[in-house]
C-alpha cells in the first residue's frame, strides 16, 4: 500500500515536470498562445523587443523581477534557474513568430543581481 501511494507521487511528479513550463507558469495570465487572459494583456506588442539589445535587456527583466504597469501586476520568477527562464522566453519567441537571436542562460544570468521591484522595470522607449 505504502509502495502504491508512493508510486503515485513519484508518477504525479514526474508529469508536473514534464508538463509546458509555459502553460503551468505563463498562460494562466497571458494564454496559451500568448493572446491575454482577462484582464491580463496578451503579448503581441512584446514581439519586435527580441530583436534589438534593450528589447532583449527588457525581456531578461521582466521575467527575472517581475512588472507593475496599466496591465496589471507581473510577478517575478527569479527563483527559476536561468535555463528555464531562457527557456520560457524563447517559447514566447516561437508563439510570438518573433525575430531575433533565442535566449541563453548567460543572457539571463546578466539581469540577476539587481533586486529591481516590479515597478522598477521599465519598457524602452524604442524596442
Ligand atoms: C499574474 C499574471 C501574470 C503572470 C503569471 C505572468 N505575467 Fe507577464 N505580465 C503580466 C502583466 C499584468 C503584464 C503587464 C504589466 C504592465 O502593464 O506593465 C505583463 C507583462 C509581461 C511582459 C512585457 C510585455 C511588453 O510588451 O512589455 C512579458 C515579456 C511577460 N509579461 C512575459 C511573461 C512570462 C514569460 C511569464 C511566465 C514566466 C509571465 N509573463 C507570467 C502578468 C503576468
Amino acid at each position: 500500500m505504502r509502495l502504491a501511494l508512493l508510486l503515485l507521487l513519484l508518477g504525479t511528479m514526474a508529469l508536473g515536470q514534464g508538463e509546458d513550463p509555459w502553460k503551468r507558469l505563463c498562460a494562466q495570465c497571458h494564454g496559451e498562445r500568448a493572446q491575454g487572459v482577462r484582464p491580463y494583456p496578451g503579448l503581441q506588442g512584446a514581439a519586435p523587443l527580441f530583436a534589438t539589445p534593450e528589447g532583449r535587456r527588457y525581456l531578461v527583466l521582466v521575467i527575472l523581477y517581475g512588472k507593475k504597469g496599466e496591465g496589471g501586476l507581473m510577478p517575478g520568477f527569479a527563483q527559476l534557474k536561468d535555463e528555464e527562464l531562457a527557456a520560457l522566453l524563447n517559447h514566447l519567441k516561437v508563439l510570438l513568430q518573433a525575430k531575433g537571436d533565442p535566449f541563453t542562460p548567460e543572457e539571463i544570468r546578466k539581469g540577476r543581481g539587481l533586486n529591481l521591484t516590479p515597478d522598477a522595470v521599465k519598457r524602452p522607449e524604442k524596442p
